[in-house]
């Protein structure tokens, strides 16, 4: 790659903090890193000399591997932290937990961190480029970036394409971040879900409301499924699991009932049988193993973007 053209943030906190151009920006320079991770030798310099700390206070499959190999296909260095088993446990602070790691000398922190707004604390206190792996409920950049990025690959441009977020949004970092990256890009959204799962101010973001899923499923050219998060319910949102899969539950005899096929996507980890079954899950119609592969390259393209800003 020649000349780069900047973002113009220093730090991916959320979506909303980002304009199209710089979107569009990650979609061009990812595109380009999926040709090179493609490739018998999947590696480029780009990042040499630019050392990046994983820093995981939360638990993750996905998004910490993923950047974990996009780190490595642009030659960095990488730490890797996990709360877990870290001094944290031992009531170190936040800030002094990153002010160590940064003292040995590292440019670059992935964070995902249970409270909403941890990264924008850290943005006022350190030097080095934030990246937001997922704050809390708030937001999960990375995921929407490449949701949209896979989006765009299979229907191309967004714009007037209806998009609908099926499920539990009231918990949903990858929601309202979809919600941004999706509207920057001219897609008109819809949520859809049980009413107490679907937070009271989401009007006010634009976005249509619906309760329901067959008619959902027929208006939108992508369903996107998420995740019922059990581990962040503290009250009863829904009477069993049983129920929510029979009400809101994405099957294959509803998809079999639509008048066309349309795109299924969730950003995982899948509760079976819960919000989607597995013959949906797995089928023709789902991209959902090409969404984690995407997250790759769109990570890739985010450091790298990153990186020139330094
Ligand atoms: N989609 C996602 O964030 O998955 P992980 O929690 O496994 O990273």
């Amino acid at each position: 790659m020649a000349t780069v053209q900047q973002l113009s943030t220093k730090h991916i906190l959320g979506i909303k903090y980002l304009t199209e151009q710089d979107i569009r920006l990650i979609f061009e320079t990812a595109q380009s890193f999926k040709e090179v991770i493609n490739r018998p030798i999947k590696k480029v310099p780009s990042l040499r000399d630019v050392t990046v700390a994983n820093l995981f206070f939360e638990n993750s499959t996905r998004t910490r591997i993923s950047f974990e190999l996009a780190e490595k296909r642009l030659s960095a260095d990488t730490v890797n932290f996990s709360a877990s088993s870290s001094s944290v446990k031992k009531g170190e602070t936040l800030l002094d937990t990153v002010n160590n790691i940064l003292s040995m000398k590292v440019d670059m922190v992935v964070m995902r961190h249970p409270a909403p707004g941890a990264h924008h604390f850290l943005a006022q206190h350190i030097d080095a480029n934030i990246v937001n792996a997922g704050d809390g409920t708030h937001e999960h950049p990375t995921q929407a970036l490449l949701d949209a990025f896979s989006m765009q690959e299979q229907i191309g441009d967004l714009r007037g394409k209806n998009i609908c977020i099926f499920g539990d949004i009231l918990h949903s970092r990858v929601a309202l971040s979809n919600i941004f990256c999706l509207q920057k890009l001219g897609a008109r959204v819809r949520v859809c879900g049980p009413p107490t799962l679907i937070p009271k101010h989401i009007n006010s973001l634009g976005v249509e409301v619906s309760h329901n899923v067959f008619e959902s499923l027929q208006w939108c050219d992508v369903a996107n499924i998420l995740r019922i998060q059990l581990e962040r319910q503290d009250i009863k949102y829904f009477p069993s699991l049983r129920e929510y899969s029979q009400y809101f539950g994405v099957n294959k005899q509803l998809l079999d009932q639509l008048d066309k096929p349309i795109l299924i996507m969730h950003p995982g980890p899948i509760n079976r049988g819960v919000e989607i079954t597995s013959d949906v899950a797995d089928s023709d119609h789902s991209i959902i193993l090409q969404q984690v592969e995407n997250g790759v390259a769109v990570r890739m393209a985010v450091l790298y973007l990153l990186a020139a800003k330094r």
